[in-house]
């Protein structure tokens, strides 16, 4: 079976963010059935899910309260267009999220990706402001992050700031002002000079995900937040990875208690079940867009699944599940173990720096040869030892649903380490260079703290 599945994908999938060259020489992990925080091939073996199935699951695959949501609303109807008409779930899930959002986030906008979702903030920030007519016609640029990632559709590539993802496709995409994240003073400087024709600035508050898990300090988004305050410029936080529970909190905002222009939501919200995103915004966005029909003032913008009604049943059944198994609360001592067992990580000397947020952890391998493929290896010795997790270059991304046991969190920390060390021999036969594990020293290895800080390991 899994040989048919094998010789399929290879003759006919082309797989996400990967070289296929290299994939059809490797024998594929078919991913068969789930159980818990376990994904079970269909050979039979198990592996700890390290990545959450890309940053998406919280609660375990095949939990019992949202796949019975999922199946009662299959019961009634499992999809229903939002153009015209609308449904309980839809309206129930968006009652639900603005409850739990930062203040003043009164309206959802559906959509079914990260990326979308990130779009939809964009046009919908462009978009107020030429209504709001008069100099505000004017705030038509968007200022982004070094190393941001939103997503992979035009508008989101436009603002995003990894070169490697991003670079390729510079003709294409609208112009955008890039700050370094983490300093305050740039973002000062560029509101200085452009404050008065930018729409939004927009951020991944707290942690930049796919930019290598990479820290914010303390107080940086607070001091985001004012200067968009000082500037009337809006504020877009993309929490489609930082969202759900994922750094310690329902959202990553509410650690500076910042309450952004638009939220974006992804990934989580279904607990990874279903394709479903969400826009946030206020009300004062909201009242920008009223008018006559003919006034043209609509929003002008919608997919087919926007608002699937299958998949707010599992939204709303995710959120249940927040409040039955107090998710957030068991997640603390979870955060503690993982900040420990990060912290002897750290001190290994096959690895540069470890990062990370909550159960947000990047364990940075250092200035390697691409050639060597040293995070791709490391993935592949987790597999053999149990486990799945995935690289972002040579930094390994822990990123495990949040309702992993304390066992299975210290057995993936222990797959990890014991995978660095094995990929980095296989990777270097006549021994790691000495440079390397100085390097590392030289940079101070550091773990990121769940204060944002760095401590010395
Ligand atoms: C912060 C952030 N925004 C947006 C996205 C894009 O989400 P999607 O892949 O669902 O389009 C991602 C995906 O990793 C993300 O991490």
């Amino acid at each position: 079976m899994s040989n048919r599945t094998r010789d399929l994908d290879h003759r006919h999938l082309w797989h996400p963010f990967t070289q296929q060259r290299a994939w059809v020489e490797e024998e594929p992990v078919v991913i068969e059935s789930a159980e818990g925080t376990d994904l079970i091939a269909a050979d039979g073996r198990r592996y700890i899910d390290g990545t959450s199935s890309l940053w998406c699951n919280i609660h375990g695959h095949r939990h019992p309260t949202i796949d019975a949501a999922v199946r009662t609303q299959l019961d009634r109807v499992a999809h229903s267009t939002m153009l015209g008409l609308t449904h309980a779930p839809a309206a129930e899930l968006a009652a639900r999220l603005v409850e739990i959002a930062p203040p003043g986030l009164a309206r959802v906008f559906y959509s079914d990706s990260g990326s979308t979702a990130t779009e939809i903030a964009l046009k919908m920030a462009f978009q107020y402001w030429r209504q709001r007519g008069g100099q505000h016609a004017r705030r038509t640029f968007f200022i982004g992050l070094a190393e941001g990632y939103h997503g992979d559709t035009i508008g989101a590539v436009s603002v995003g700031g990894i070169d490697l993802f991003h670079g390729a496709y510079e003709p294409l995409l609208f112009p955008k002002r890039c700050v370094p994240a983490g300093d305050p003073q740039a973002l000062a400087m560029a509101l200085e000079h452009y404050g008065e024709e930018t729409a939004a600035v927009v951020v991944e508050p707290l942690v930049q995900g796919a930019g290598g898990i990479l820290v914010q300090p303390p107080g940086y988004l607070t001091r985001v937040r004012e200067l968009c305050d000082a500037h009337d410029v809006l504020l877009i936080c993309d929490e489609v990875a930082t969202g759900f529970g994922r750094t310690g909190t329902m959202f990553a905002c509410e650690h500076e208690r910042v309450a952004p222009d638009f939220l974006c939501l992804g990934k989580g919200l279904t607990n990874g079940y279903m394709p479903l995103a969400a826009t946030l915004t206020t009300e004062r966005v909201y009242e920008g867009f009223l008018g006559e029909p003919e006034d043209f003032r609509t929003f002008f913008h919608g997919h087919t699944f926007t608002g699937n009604p299958l998949a707010c049943a599992a939204a709303i059944a995710s959120l249940d599940v927040f409040e039955d198994e107090s998710t957030l609360l068991r997640i603390q001592p979870k955060i503690r173990l993982l900040d420990d067992l990060l912290a002897e990580i750290s001190r290994m000397d096959e690895v540069d720096e470890v990062r990370g947020r909550g159960m947000m952890a990047g364990i940075d391998l250092g200035p390697h040869d691409p050639a060597l493929r040293l995070g791709h290896r490391v993935t592949l010795a987790a597999r053999e030892r149990g486990a799945i997790v995935r690289p972002l270059g040579d930094t390994i991304v822990l990123m495990p649903p949040l309702a992993i046991s304390k066992r299975d969190l210290a057995r993936l920390v222990q797959i990890t380490a014991d995978s660095i060390r094995a990929a980095t021999r296989a990777a270097y036969p006549g021994g790691q260079p000495a440079s390397l594990g100085e390097l590392h020293r030289a940079r101070g290895r550091a773990v990121s703290d769940g204060g944002g800080a760095t401590r010395a390991a």
